[in-house]
């Protein structure tokens, strides 16, 4: 199936922010909108006209949605997570599926920044105190942050613009990481994590939730903080032991935690929170909000319609979480045919037979393959482009092909 006339038609669920329906149609595609997240059978009635849906996080994409769809060439998770997709059957059908997952970077960023002065001068619990008539008017235990060490454990998005951010008020960075990272500004490499830990005055974790993080600070690891440091945790619950955590706080050896992130999290907003770090002092909780702003929800809605923008007009893939990423530059005077195909022996031979039989001039011929698929992209000249992709859509592993321009 070859679709280059047919104009794109793209569906937005969950009041996605308005800035991709926006970006979307100042592209030339068709945009419809809905506020609320269909259920499988109202997916499976509505999907088949639309060449991509985006959706947050309460739509579900099942298996049985997706083999429902013959039209459906991707889909936009406008938000961090995609297992609300099943990302495998997306794949076997030949349909991309994009997130934004630096989208709220900064957001977290700053988050930690206003903790560690809201620990280091015991705002949560002052604040409390005045709203119930009690003042606290000490200088006991309250310090600036300037001149203290921070210590970043995970360098990647998030801990990096951390690291900015801490040195422009006068802390002393220092990080950890399993990967070798170019340190920014005057931050330093610490070479193990019992160093960091040491030498802290402020612990953030910004790590992935990956089996070797699970659990990676629990009882000696606090231990190893600093008498009267603090821990920072907006990346996953499952890295910190709550219960040491709460032993390290109420024997005063951590002076105070902000906590972002919870082995157990309440699924939605009328459910009840509960956690053993509940009513101990210097203790900021907060309901997984670290990269919950107005910029960051705008800043997804511009990533993924980029997404969907680059993919539908020139085939990249970058980004996508379940393909081959391909991105190439667009070449002039061709047409582009996009195939995807079950990456099995033969399946190439089988395509360059039908151009050799077209004799058909290529101007540039890129495939990329993971264990399942491959991802084929050829600049064609225009007059042979809808011929070839008309043959090559025929072959029994063929899944999905498309011209684009
Ligand atoms: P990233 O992938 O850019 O960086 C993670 C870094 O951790 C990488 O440099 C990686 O090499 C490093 N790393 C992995 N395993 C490690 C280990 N065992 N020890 C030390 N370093 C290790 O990820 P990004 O975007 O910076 O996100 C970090 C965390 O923040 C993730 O867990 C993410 O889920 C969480 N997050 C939380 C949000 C919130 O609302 N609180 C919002 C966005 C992200």
């Amino acid at each position: 199936m070859t679709n280059a006339n047919l104009k794109p038609k793209i569906l937005l669920l969950e009041n996605i922010h308005p800035i991709a329906k926006e970006r979307l149609e100042a592209e030339g595609f068709v945009v419809d909108l809905l506020t609320h997240a269909p259920d499988e059978a109202e997916l499976i009635k509505i999907l088949p006209p639309y060449t991509a849906v985006g959706i947050r996080s309460k739509t579900e994409i099942t298996k049985k949605v997706l083999e429902s769809l013959n039209n459906l060439s991707c889909i936009g998770c406008f938000c961090i997570g995609t297992n609300q997709v099943d990302l495998a059957a997306a794949k076997e059908k030949g349909i991309a599926v994009f997130n934004a997952p630096h989208s709220n970077t900064r957001s977290v960023a700053e988050l930690v920044i206003a903790e560690m002065i809201a620990l280091s001068r015991q705002l949560g619990d002052r604040n409390s105190k005045a709203h119930i008539g009690e003042w606290v008017k000490s200088a006991e235990g309250s310090k600036e942050v300037r001149g203290k060490t921070l210590g970043i454990i995970g360098y990647g998005h998030i801990g990096s613009q951390v690291s900015v951010l801490a040195e422009a008020m006068g802390l002393k960075v220092i990080f950890f990481d399993t990967v070798k990272k170019l340190p920014l500004g005057n931050a330093r490499s610490s070479s193990h994590l019992s160093e960091l830990l040491a030498e802290s005055d402020f612990v953030t974790l910004h790590v992935p939730e990956v089996p070797e993080t699970m659990n990676m600070i629990g009882k000696d690891q606090l231990l190893k903080m600093k008498k009267g440091s603090y821990l920072i945790n907006a990346s996953r619950g499952s890295v910190v032991v709550i219960e040491d955590l709460v032993e390290a706080l109420k024997s005063k050896h951590i002076a105070g935690c902000a906590v972002d992130v919870f082995p157990v999290e309440p699924a939605s907003n009328k459910e009840k929170f509960v956690s053993p770090l509940q009513g101990l002092s210097n203790v900021i909780l907060t309901p997984h909000i670290g990269g919950s702003t107005e910029e960051a929800q705008k800043s997804i809605g511009a990533e993924v319609a980029e997404s969907f923008r680059r993919f539908l007009k020139i085939g990249s893939t970058s980004g996508a979480v379940n393909f081959p990423n391909v991105d190439l530059p667009v070449k002039m005077g061709t047409s582009r045919m996009l195939n995807v195909h079950k990456n099995e022996p033969g399946v190439l031979g089988e395509i360059n037979g039908i151009i050799s039989v077209a004799g058909a001039n290529i101007e540039g011929q890129y495939l990329s393959t993971d264990n399942r698929i491959g991802y084929l992209v050829m600049d064609v000249h225009s007059s042979q482009v809808d011929l070839l992709a008309a043959e090559i859509s025929k072959l029994k592993r063929s899944i999905r092909t498309r011209v684009v321009y």
